[in-house]
């Protein structure tokens, strides 16, 4: 389905997301004939700079995108770039001044229109607020206009329930477009392709047979050049209210009754309010010190977070957090779901484990519990996409003997796909009006509401930080979280 004409206006469109993400995603969505012909950008930022300035810097990182992802498949396809950029305009002016919306209406009048807030996270309400005063938001009939905003959506659950009950009045809920860009991620919304269209996993997807679930998103990346940012904002609000969450609902939700929008947003929001707030006991908190990637000749030298740029030297700004939450609903009474992320970790993977209880083993009396391969099935996001099944088998020989085993859907054995930053969904989305894979209101504030008490604490007493050196596998005591129960982490390696 090929979207409706309408324009684009990007705030903040000089900036990196749009290079680096959103001109790609928009040039793949034009390769894959999904744009309308009438279809134009209008890109408004304030710094002095021309259309065709703005094009090449455009057409810099989108060679760049084609030649570092691409393979074969993947030159540019000169007439479909041509066509795009002649409809990129540039609008220069201020994101608080009347007369930038002035113009815009100016440009767009009688059009649909998608603004999108490619700028800062202080820009979002005024910019709100400007689109209803100068009546860009209105929609008709005819004509539609939406917003797409990005995280961070607040930095607490009161700042997030006061943007957005500022969006609110200048826009209807359904105008509004908020990005998890972990839901563009294709092995994300096949967490619900697997669960909802396969017969055999949902029959064992509750207490009765699951023990456990880990939901890991390790980077290997430090702060980058992030510090500023980081500083104020730490791993918990960075990673968990949204992005953890978006994985943790997911996996833990009731079936929709169909895949419309608000029937999957309000499953989500469903579970999340089942989920009991964080208890600090239940919280590591972690900081990256020095250490190494590799060791030996090979290894490459790791500063210390404190050691990065704009990083206070006595920071107390945790850049890996593990915890343990409960669902108090029907399906997951008494099975915990731990969570963890970091920066600096020995590899980047972003994985769900669903760790299954182990059979009653009766008829391998002989073999120890803990020789019993767990039967564990993980949801592999990133880098690698798939599913993996690991179980017991017998092992060929004249003795009966367990061997562990493992079986594995590997998604780019099976499809072929080209490159995509992830955000072509998402926009494609928008510009048809469709806001499943987006979050609503209630689920943004529900992620912020469960981890609240915990920060509230955090904010209010000293609670120690665990130091674990760059390149590993993240703090000692997140690995004592879970042999409270004796249970533990599948490793990063
Ligand atoms: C962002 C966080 O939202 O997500 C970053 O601000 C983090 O700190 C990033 O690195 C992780 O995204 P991805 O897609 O690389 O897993």
């Amino acid at each position: 389905q090929v979207a409706p004409p309408g324009t684009l206006v990007i705030f903040g469109g000089g900036g990196d997301l749009t290079k680096r993400l959103l001109m790609p995603a928009i040039y793949n969505l034009d390769c894959a004939g999904l744009l309308n012909e009438d279809f134009s950008i209008i890109v408004v930022d304030w710094a002095e700079m021309t259309s065709e300035g703005l094009i090449s810097q455009f057409r810099e990182a989108i060679d760049d995108f084609v030649n570092k992802r691409g393979t074969s498949a993947t030159l540019l396809r000169h007439d479909i770039w041509n066509r795009l950029t002649q409809n990129i305009s540039y609008l220069r002016g201020s994101f608080e001044e009347e007369s930038t919306y002035d113009e815009l209406n100016a440009r767009i009048e009688g059009r649909n229109a998608v603004f999108y807030m490619a700028v800062a996270a202080r820009f979002f309400g005024s910019i709100v607020d400007f689109l209803g005063s100068s009546g860009l938001a209105h929609e008709s009939e005819d004509v539609y206009r939406r917003v797409i905003i990005e995280k961070p959506f607040g930095s607490d659950l009161e700042s997030a329930k006061a943007l957005n009950a500022r969006m609110l009045r200048s826009l209807d809920e359904t105008q509004i477009y908020r990005i998890d860009h972990y839901l563009g991620k294709e092995t994300v919304q096949n967490i619900m392709a697997l669960r909802f269209s396969n017969g055999f996993f949902e029959p064992l997807w509750n207490r009765q047979n699951i023990d456990h679930v880990q939901i890991t998103a390790a980077e290997t990346v430090g702060v980058e050049k992030r510090g500023r940012f980081y500083e104020g904002t730490g791993a918990i609000r960075d990673m968990v209210p949204n992005h953890l969450m978006q994985l943790l609902s997911m996996t833990a939700m009731e079936a929709p009754t169909s895949f419309e929008a608000n029937a999957v947003r309000d499953e989500k929001a469903k579970v999340l309010s089942a989920i009991q707030p964080v208890k600090l006991d239940d919280v590591v908190r972690g900081q990256y010190v020095s250490g190494s990637f590799g060791i030996g000749d090979e290894a490459e030298a790791l500063r210390g977070y404190r050691e990065e740029p704009d990083i206070a030297l006595g920071s107390q700004t945790e850049t890996y957090v593990a915890m343990k939450l409960g669902i108090d609903n029907w399906r997951w009474a008494g099975v915990p779901f731990y969570l963890r992320t970091g920066k600096r970790l020995r590899r980047r993977k972003t994985e769900i484990a669903i760790h299954f209880k182990q059979a009653p083993y009766a008829l391998f009396r002989d073999t120890p519990v803990e020789q019993l391969t767990p039967n564990i099935m993980v949801l592999h996001i990133q880098p690698t996409e798939g599913v993996t099944m690991q179980f017991s088998a017998k092992v060929p020989g004249p003795a009966v003997r367990l061997g562990g085993v493992r079986m594995k859907f590997d998604y780019s054995e099976w499809f072929s796909d080209g490159p995509s930053t992830g955000y072509e969904t998402l926009i494609y989305d928008c510009l048809i009006g469709d806001q499943t894979l987006f979050q609503r209101a209630d689920t943004i504030e529900g992620g912020w509401r469960i981890v609240q008490p915990a920060l509230d604490r955090l904010a209010a007493e000293h609670s120690p930080l665990c130091f674990y050196p760059a390149g590993l596998d993240g703090p000692r005591e997140a690995d004592e979280l879970l042999a409270r129960t004796k249970r533990h982490w599948l490793p990063l390696s």
